[in-house]
């Protein structure tokens, strides 16, 4: 008995140390499925579906049931991008990125001595941009959706009102983030660190706000009741938002970034998220050196990847904004030849150090920067993926920016406020939250987009669809967009296991890699060390929490759902 217990431990331990674990594949379904944060959104999502609406009906419930059930990043107040491919192989991107308000100013988060105002731009009123999310969300249903907008969200409205069960990270995320959240509405909001795991959480306030918007479309929240509730409330708290801003504010669609790696062909998205064009300068700077010779997360991948990562962020922090805004030099910046050159100084014997990378030379390009808006328009982050049973995909990112966004909560609206702002960079050379740097192409000025780097994004192989993928996490969506798609395309793992890989990251400066903690062989650690990288296992515990689609050969669909949240995929 006894010998015969050891033995059984001693295979355990001999299979937890195994490389080789056998695959795991996530939920395959035969037609649709809707992979998101929260099992109610993705079951609301693909209840959609199954009543016979496409992608882009879902995408309208399972976001605001986002809102309802993860208002650390779901929200009405703020916004996001998204990225699709119709069943005829037609692609687009929707930007529904919140704007700077129009009393905004370039340096309105520096003092007199011209230094940044610490937190100003990331907690409280001054912090929000004008919120792009039901515009968004309206602007793809009336290009695309075909079910009646009161069917989306009955179930949404029924979902906030009889509640939904907290679960146990959730009422981790409400303790953490307590303090914060009471301190900037001076009392205690229903989000609080009481709502303990496993109790239901009702949002009647948001329940109602829902009903309205059902009853009188997109422009309750902009030009309405619910418009003029935001207004008074950011006025009484500090904030700059007018009730022209909202007016103004209008969803705008883009041309996506494409390009192709090996037989893949990549869609994502434009600026002015930084998302497309820095995963499409990392993967074709990588691309040459075929990764698949090596194994997933060994050193020689690692070092390939980081260095691609480290030039591209380079490029990001001089050259992105507002397209609206400044002229982005995209066909050059993705040209084959220029991205070579960026690899010239890159050697397996050591680091590249971040201070000898700087941004790359264009010939024949001026950078210029309008400082209003050229023309009128008329016209803690998460990430779901949607196929329907038409053959439809569509990638949407969507975000508060922060945790709980600006920590500003509208009791009477029952949704938090975003502190977008604070993507702008605020002053040249000084890091935002994420450590990014950026220039003047991405200073603030009214009704400017701040860049982001949300990388929604949709992967067909030999010209069908294939992977449908994308992630929160700041600075480290791009890099983890990477990850994912080569753990599948180079290194033959499943969507479930490929989303739950170890992910590090590398974005130019701080000169570091960031690694999960303890998720990395230690020898490894010491290899890179030992070639001149430093590691940083702190910053980032977690990076991303990527959820996707994959196409199987057979047709099918493969759910990766990442374990590092609540994240789920359902369907049919
Ligand atoms: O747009 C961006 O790049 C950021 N505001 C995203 C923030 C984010 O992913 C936070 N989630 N962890």
């Amino acid at each position: 008995m006894r010998i015969k217990l050891v033995i059984v431990i001693a295979s355990i331990i001999v299979l937890s140390c195994n490389q080789d674990v056998t695959p795991t594949q996530g939920l395959i379904t035969q037609k649709a499925m809707v992979v998101s944060a929260r099992a109610e959104a993705s079951k609301i999502g693909s209840d959609i579906l199954e009543q016979g609406g496409n992608a882009f009906d879902a995408m309208f419930a399972t976001e605001m049931a986002l809102a309802v059930t993860y208002p650390y990043a779901g929200n009405l107040g703020g916004g996001g991008f998204m990225i699709y491919r119709l069943n005829n192989g037609e692609i687009g991107a929707l930007d529904y990125r919140e704007k700077a308000p129009l009393a905004a100013s370039r340096d309105m988060y520096l003092d007199s001595l011209g230094n940044v105002i610490p937190d100003k731009s990331t907690v409280g009123a001054y912090a929000v941009g004008v919120p792009g999310t039901i515009a968004g969300i309206f602007a793809a249903h009336e290009k695309f959706g075909s079910l009646p907008i009161e069917t989306l969200l009955k179930p949404v409205i029924a979902l906030a009102e009889n509640g939904f069960t907290v679960t146990q990270k959730q009422h981790k995320r409400f303790i953490k983030y307590d303090s914060i959240i009471t301190a900037v509405n001076g009392k205690q909001t229903p989000i609080n660190k009481n709502v303990s795991a496993h109790t239901i959480f009702k949002n009647v306030a948001l329940a109602e706000t829902l009903r309205r918007i059902s009853k009188n479309g997109r422009d309750e929240f902009y030009k309405g009741e619910t418009a003029d509730q935001i207004v008074r409330f950011l006025n009484q708290k500090g904030g700059i938002i007018t009730a022209e801003d909202l007016a103004l504010y209008e969803a705008q669609w883009r041309d996506p970034i494409q390009f192709t790696y090996d037989n893949l062909n990549i869609i994502s998205m434009s600026p002015p998220s930084s998302g497309g064009l820095c995963l499409a300068q990392i993967m074709k700077m990588a691309e040459p050196y075929d990764v698949s010779q090596y194994d997933q997360n060994s050193l020689e991948a690692i070092q390939v990847m980081v260095e691609a990562e480290k030039q591209a962020y380079a490029d990001r922090s001089y050259y992105l904004g507002d397209p609206d805004f400044v002229n982005i030099p995209i066909d050059q910046l993705l040209e084959d030849n220029y991205l070579k050159n960026r690899m010239t100084n890159f050697s397996f014997e050591k680091s590249t150090p971040s201070n000898s990378i700087t941004y790359g030379t264009l010939p024949n390009y001026t950078m210029e920067i309008r400082e209003t808006i050229p023309y009128q328009e008329h016209e803690e982050t998460t990430h779901y993926s949607i196929v329907d049973q038409f053959g439809n995909a569509i990638a949407v990112t969507t975000t508060l920016n922060g945790a709980y966004g600006s920590k500003l909560y509208i009791d009477n609206l029952g949704f938090f406020l975003n502190n977008e702002m604070d993507d702008f960079s605020s002053k040249p050379g000084v890091p935002n939250v994420y450590g990014l740097l950026g220039g003047k192409a991405n200073a603030i000025a009214p009704q400017k987009r701040m860049l982001s780097a949300m990388t929604p994004t949709i992967v067909e192989k030999d010209g069908e669809l294939y992977m449908v993928v994308g992630t929160p996490g700041g600075s480290t969506i791009i890099t983890s967009v990477f990850q994912t798609i080569l753990n599948v395309h180079e290194f033959g793992m499943t969507m479930h296991d490929a989303v739950n890989a170890p992910r590090f990251h590398h974005q130019w400066l701080p000169e570091e890699i960031r690694m999960e903690p303890n998720r990395f062989d230690p020898k490894l650690l010491e290899q890179l060390k030992a070639k001149g990288y430093t590691i940083n296992e702190e910053r980032t515990p977690v990076i991303g929490k990527v959820d996707a689609i994959l196409v199987l050969d057979n047709g099918t669909l493969e759910g990766g759902a990442d374990s590092r949240g609540d994240d789920t995929a359902i369907g049919f």
